[in-house]
């Protein structure tokens, strides 16, 4: 098991100061800070062998390529794929915008329906809408239980023989919490469906196994697991990989063209044109290297433990006469996501208070409107997020300043 303190000194930026006061970085779904083996690995890159891929016999672009299919190999094996199945892309954000156009190109019909969970992240919502109109397939909404949870049942019930996909995220980016997604997939699998399954904010909290999952397609972020922005990963399952025919095409894709023939490369680079963020992905096989060596299990074990902490010292200090929090009391269920509203002040007010004391929170809807309007929480919520380097202190130090703008004000 690792200790917080002894990982801070791997990470430059926490010696800033904010406001006269420490950083406290809690704005860690948004996107993680990065250790200095990431930083080296990035910069070696740029000194000793940067080159394009796949583009040349001369020996720096052979490094490269080396160096970059070592990472993708590196990443893929992380969530138990192999490199065919790991499709290279910018962000989450594009990794799920390409499968739904994979799929709704592929294999959505008019009148089909695809099942959306209501607690998404606008990434995997707006695109199943946007491409919905074009080919005129129906979005059928799931929603929460009262703690935030996508369940099986809701979903077996609502499957008609038009279903055809089931799309959710495994761990909400506002509640925290952790959906049963190896159930949720079975169900949808007993009937037929194809699963697109969002692991941005589980990839980086807890051990992911996708055979065990058995999701289809799962798409997820580099920097939000120590990695570089610009990187990230679309997991298509063999059988859809080996057989999709491509949607975005261009350089890298392609083993030959004619004038009147196209023969695609082998997937992932059938599906990825273009010079791809090299830098980046090697940058985030360091990343991966580096939660390998915590181990995936102890970082889960320490953001429960930062989490029972947080919800212990809001009692204590008598906290919870101000504040609401959202989402299970069940630590099991949930990553460490402190999420909550004041019913008199606004969430960018007491963001902006923190900051005054160098404590970095996200404000606003986090990029999930539908989920707060569903609660009613129109104004938006406060979300402290957690991950390797926080310590208890800096929990007790925030708490300590809500409390004094509570009692203050
Ligand atoms: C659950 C979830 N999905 C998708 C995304 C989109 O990630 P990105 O902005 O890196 O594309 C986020 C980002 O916060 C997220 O939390």
């Amino acid at each position: 098991m690792f200790t917080p303190y002894e990982i801070r000194k791997d990470f430059p930026i926490l010696r800033r100061e904010i406001n006269g006061h420490p950083l406290i970085y809690f704005d860690n779904n948004a996107t993680t800070l990065k250790p200095i083996q990431v930083i080296n690995a990035v910069k070696k890159v740029y000194e000793e062998y940067y080159s394009n891929i796949h583009r040349g016999v001369h020996t720096l672009s052979i490094e490269a390529t080396e160096m970059f299919e070592e990472a993708l190999r590196k990443i893929a094996q992380f969530i138990n794929a192999s490199i065919e199945e790991l499709i290279p892309v910018y962000n989450a954000s594009q990794g799920l915008n390409l499968a739904a156009l994979l799929l709704t190109i592929n294999y959505l019909n008019e009148g089909d329906e695809v099942l959306v969970s209501v607690v998404e992240h606008h990434s995997n919502m707006l695109p199943w809408r946007v491409l919905s109109k074009i080919k005129k397939y129906k979005i059928k909404y799931v929603y929460p239980d009262e703690e935030g949870f996508i369940t099986s049942e809701t979903v077996e019930n609502m499957i008609t023989s038009k279903t055809k996909v089931l799309t959710f995220t495994h761990v909400s980016n506002v509640t925290g919490a952790i959906n049963d997604a190896r159930k949720i997939i079975r169900v949808a699998k007993r009937n037929g469906l194809i699963t697109v399954l969002d692991i941005a904010q589980s990839i980086p909290h807890m051990p992911i196994d996708i055979k065990d999952l058995e999701a289809d397609f799962a798409a997820f972020s580099g920097h939000k697991m120590l990695g570089p922005a610009g990187t990230g990963g679309l997991y298509i399952k063999r059988e859809f990989a080996r057989d999709m025919e491509p949607v975005l095409s261009g350089g890298d894709t392609i083993i030959d063209v004619t004038l009147d023939d196209i023969k695609w490369a082998d997937s992932p680079w059938r599906f990825h044109p273009g010079t791809p963020n090299i830098e980046g992905f090697i940058g985030l096989g360091a990343a991966v290297d580096y939660l390998k060596r915590l181990g995936l299990e102890n970082v889960r074990i320490h953001e429960e433990a930062l989490m029972k902490h947080t919800l212990d010292k809001v009692e204590e200090e008598g906290l919870n006469k101000y504040i609401e929090i959202m989402g299970t009391k069940d630590l099991k269920r949930r990553t460490g996501t402190f999420t909550f509203r004041s019913s008199k002040y606004s969430p960018n007010v007491i963001g902006a208070y923190l900051d005054m004391h160098g404590i970095a929170v996200r404000t606003g809807k986090h990029c999930a409107h539908p989920l707060h309007y569903y609660y009613g929480w129109n104004e938006g919520s406060v979300r402290a997020s957690y991950y390797i380097y926080n310590t208890k202190e800096e929990i007790d130090k925030m708490i300590n300043v809500l409390k004094n703008f509570f009692v203050s004000k």
